[in-house]
């Protein structure tokens, strides 16, 4: 006998666990399956971002950078270490713990809204509209019905095909994004394919941690998405820091054997091999509707791969919706969040909205990249007659207190309202600061309003505010 529920959802990521969430606040009769298991073949929820993802990522990010800054940093603090070693294995069983901390976490948070979790693999075993079937296979074996299910599956490393041929995962020479998290040694040579946002955060851990990191690109610009401006500031740093970054370049043979060789066209049109005893591909991610049967009630795929959803996360069948990296726009763990916190509250009637002009980008490079809102060149692009303003970090106290005066904050504003239509930033800490641009985003605020905001001194913060005040020509401190 099936169990009935009120929502179903399977995957159990950022998207589906607060999907779940909040459909059981809505009073709900809420289940949720997740099929990724720990090595000893527990529940691991959380999905990507929190075994594969953003939190083990950030986790060896700071790791490595406390390494750098005790090795670099410190003595013009006149602390002097002496000894200075890194101990590897000991860095990644405090990510690992990390990791575990925020499975258990949502392991509670489950108990807490009383919603169902079933571990294993879900799968649409038929049904209609109002009443349909899933299947659980796996340790939490179980046949369900639900009125409403939200697919959250999540997404997938894509493989890097090489003239023709495909050049597999191993996770022993050529890494995905699970392997580059756990490479048990610096290795003395990394080679990295894709300078986004693995790439360089990636790339950035294991140069601080002492590996000699190349990174090749397709691309002829450097984070074409990013504001201009940024990503100039970004190439200068990134570059004098060590990682080496190749753009415009075709990888055409990978042979891994004892280490991995890469032959390549560089963007002169030149033949290059390069060898390297890792290699990280980050070519970007592909929807992961496996297993989910999707034929069985006619679910639609777009030609990508992806469930085909509308602005609002339906499905072309009554009472299954989509959310997160397994649909169309940006593969962010917050996107996720926010779209199934509104689509567990549109099955309540209510109206959840998730505006993906205001989706904030981070970068957790040294510095920081974050931006929200459109850029100078999309905005030029578009014919929009804006304004633009900037504070460097150079002529903030708080920074100087730092130790670290790195980048700027800029706004652009629309030229005849004054309406914010962007943050873009590189610097300390700017992964809290773009927070600001949104809220004023979401506010329709103008940048008078913002310059008008009193902002604690010495803070970071009053960067955001001097940017503001630079749109109408008016910084105070520069
Ligand atoms: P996922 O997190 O992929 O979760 C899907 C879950 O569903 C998984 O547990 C999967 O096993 C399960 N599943 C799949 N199919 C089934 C099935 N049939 N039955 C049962 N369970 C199933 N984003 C950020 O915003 N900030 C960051 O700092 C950041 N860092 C990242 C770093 C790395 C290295 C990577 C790879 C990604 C990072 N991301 C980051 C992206 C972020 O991880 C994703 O956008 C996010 O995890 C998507 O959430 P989701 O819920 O859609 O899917
Ligand atoms: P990405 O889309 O950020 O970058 C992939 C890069 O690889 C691009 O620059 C692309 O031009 C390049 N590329 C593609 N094919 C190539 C080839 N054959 N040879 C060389 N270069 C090639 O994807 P990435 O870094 O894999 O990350 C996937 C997604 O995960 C990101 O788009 C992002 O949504 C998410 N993520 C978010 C993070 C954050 O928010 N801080 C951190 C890490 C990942």
């Amino acid at each position: 006998m099936a169990e009935q529920f009120d929502v179903v959802v399977i995957g159990a990521g950022p998207g589906g666990y607060i999907a779940a969430i909040r459909a059981a606040q809505l009073g709900f009769r809420t289940a949720c399956i997740d099929d990724w298991k720990t090595a000893e073949g527990k529940p691991a929820l959380g999905g990507t971002c929190t075994n594969i993802g953003c939190i083990p990522s950030k986790a060896l990010l700071q790791s490595s950078e406390n390494f750098e800054h005790a090795g670099h940093g410190f003595a013009e603090h006149g602390i002097d270490v002496k000894g200075l070693s890194v101990d590897v294995p000991r860095m990644l069983v405090r990510k690992d713990k990390v990791v575990r901390q925020n499975n258990e976490g949502i392991a509670y948070l489950f108990k807490k809204n009383k919603i169902a979790f079933f571990h294993g693999v879900g799968s649409f075993a038929g049904g209609t509209s109002g009443a349909w079937q899933i299947k659980v296979e796996g340790s939490g074996a179980a046949s369900l019905t639900a009125k409403n299910v939200i697919v959250a599956t999540g997404s997938k490393p894509r493989a890097l095909v090489a003239n023709s041929e495909g050049v597999a995962f191993d996770n022993r020479l050529i890494l995905d994004n699970d392997g580059a998290l756990a490479i048990p040694e610096v290795p003395t040579k990394l080679g990295v394919v894709g300078a986004g946002v693995i790439g360089l955060e990636m790339g950035s851990v294991w140069r601080r941690l002492g590996a000699e990191v190349t990174i090749l690109e397709a691309l002829p610009v450097f984070l074409g998405s990013a504001d201009e401006q940024v990503a100039k500031e970004a190439w200068k740093l990134f570059t004098k820091q060590g990682l080496a970054i190749e753009l415009g370049v075709n990888i055409t043979k990978v042979t891994a054997k004892k280490d991995v060789a890469v032959d390549y066209i560089d963007a002169q049109g030149k033949q290059q091999s390069k060898r390297f005893d890792k290699l990280i591909v980050s070519i970007g991610r592909i929807p992961h509707t496996a297993g989910l049967n999707a034929e069985a009630v006619g679910l639609e795929l777009d030609e990508r791969g992806f469930v085909a959803v509308d602005a609002d996360c339906r499905t072309n069948l009554q009472g299954i919706w989509a959310i997160g990296d397994v649909v169309r726009g940006p593969m962010l763990a917050h996107k996720a969040e926010d779209e199934g916190a509104a689509v567990a509250e549109r099955i309540a009637g209510q109206h959840g909205h998730v505006d993906f002009n205001t989706v904030p980008w981070v970068i957790y490079t040294s510095p920081e990249i974050a931006w929200v809102g459109q850029t100078e060149q999309q905005l030029k692009a578009a014919g929009v007659a804006y304004r633009a303003g900037s504070f460097p970090f150079m002529a903030n106290g708080r920074a100087r207190a730092l130790g670290d005066t790195r980048g700027f904050v800029k706004f652009v504003a629309d030229a005849k309202t004054d309406r914010i239509l962007g943050l873009h930033a590189i610097g300390p800490m700017v992964s809290e600061l773009v927070s600001e641009g949104v809220v004023a985003m979401e506010f329709g605020a103008a940048s008078e309003d913002i310059a008008r905001i009193c902002h604690a001194h010495p803070s970071l913060s009053e960067a955001v505010k001097e940017a503001a005040l630079a749109v109408d020509k008016r910084t105070l401190n520069l």
